[in-house]
């Protein structure tokens, strides 16, 4: 039997994670669906934004779905980003994030490119202090052993998706030590691999601008935790926007699947906010975790069945709705 812990957060990502669920519960009837707090709304009622008993029903069931949570953008003493923290703890070390093309939404066609996000460390490593009055020190941490469990990540999905270009993003000429570190052993490891005839590297910047010309031209990128958060929100726009583009993360027998946006308190409580990215991420945890590959094309088919027949994500206050609906009727 399937277990699934999930985790609304706050704002839209209660929304959206309902309509997730019921998309899971119609392909996996037996689904055991548990529920767990985090994030802002949870560290207001108890003085923390990620319980330990969150992180042990997260453990015990080995998969869960997260909204969105929302953080402060200033220093709020005890509280620490939820997701950061639920990465961390439970080991979290790959954040997939693909984008593809889908009808009506896209402005790009032939786009279909994935998006391996190192998710441990990096500038996230959470190390950051002041040095003296007015100068804020950040850490950023890389290790030779996170980037070659990436890479050993990137070649096995390269195989699984029949990769035609591998692109490592970095920004060595002027990181020379850490980025250089993650160039090095990356490609160390994939070349290793039997990788090296598809294999091609990019400074980020450079990277950011031929997403932006040229996104069709990549299939699998390979880079470390800012810049593909930074990448991977830019890259959604060719499929649709932050409310279609979908993530996994991945550890030791253990999965989240996680829309990229956050919890939007611009839209929160109006209706309008899109469940595709939930649907989707949804859809990896089929995919990528419990390896039900013909169930996730089924989801990605009702979604483009959606998208080809109503043409638009935008249902105005009935928007959640709509969608939900009309995904969960095209599964049937
Ligand atoms: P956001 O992703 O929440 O929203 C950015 C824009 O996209 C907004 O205009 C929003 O209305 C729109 N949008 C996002 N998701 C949508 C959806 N499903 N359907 C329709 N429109 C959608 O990012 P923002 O505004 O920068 O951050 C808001 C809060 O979320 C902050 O507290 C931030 O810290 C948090 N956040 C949390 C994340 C997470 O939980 N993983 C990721 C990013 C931000
Ligand atoms: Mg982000």
């Amino acid at each position: 039997m399937h277990r699934l812990c999930v985790i609304p957060g706050d704002g839209i990502g209660r929304e959206v994670v309902p309509v997730a669920v019921k998309v899971l519960l119609r392909l996996l009837p037996d689904l055991r669906v548990e529920e767990a707090e985090a994030g802002w709304g949870c560290f207001e009622r108890h003085g923390v934004s990620v319980p330990d008993t969150t992180l042990t029903r997260l453990r015990a069931c080995g998969a869960g779905l997260f909204g969105a949570v929302s953080s402060p953008s200033h220093r709020v003493e005890g509280y620490r980003s939820a997701i950061l923290t639920l990465r961390q703890e439970l080991a979290l070390s790959l954040n997939l994030r693909p984008v593809r093309s889908r009808p009506h939404v896209s402005s790009h066609p032939g786009v279909d490119l994935l998006i391996l996000r190192e998710n441990s460390e990096g500038l996230y490593s959470g190390r950051e202090h002041w040095e003296s009055e007015g100068v804020a020190i950040a850490e950023r941490v890389i290790t030779r052993a996170a980037c070659d469990r990436l890479a050993a990540d990137a070649s096995r999905i390269a195989r699984l998706r029949g990769a035609r270009r591998i692109t490592l993003v970095h920004k060595a000429n002027v990181l020379p030590l850490t980025c250089g570190l993650f160039r090095d052993t990356c490609r160390d490891r994939l070349v290793e691999d039997g990788w090296s005839d598809v294999l091609d590297e990019r400074l980020v910047d450079v990277a950011a601008l031929q997403l932006v010309e040229r996104p069709e031209a990549f299939d699998l990128i390979v880079t470390t935790n800012l810049f593909g958060d930074i990448l991977s929100d830019l890259a959604s726009h060719w499929g649709g926007g932050l409310g279609m583009a979908p993530s996994l993360n991945l550890g030791h027998g253990i999965a989240l699947a996680e829309p990229v946006h956050g919890s939007a308190p611009d839209i929160a409580g109006s209706g309008r906010a899109n469940p595709l990215a939930a649907i989707l991420s949804a859809g990896m945890l089929l995919r990528h975790h419990w390896q039900l590959p013909e169930l996730a094309d089924r989801v990605d088919a009702a979604v483009d069945g959606f998208l080809t027949e109503e043409g638009s994500v935008d249902f105005g206050g009935e928007t959640t709705k709509v969608i939900g609906q009309g995904v969960l009727q095209r599964l049937d």
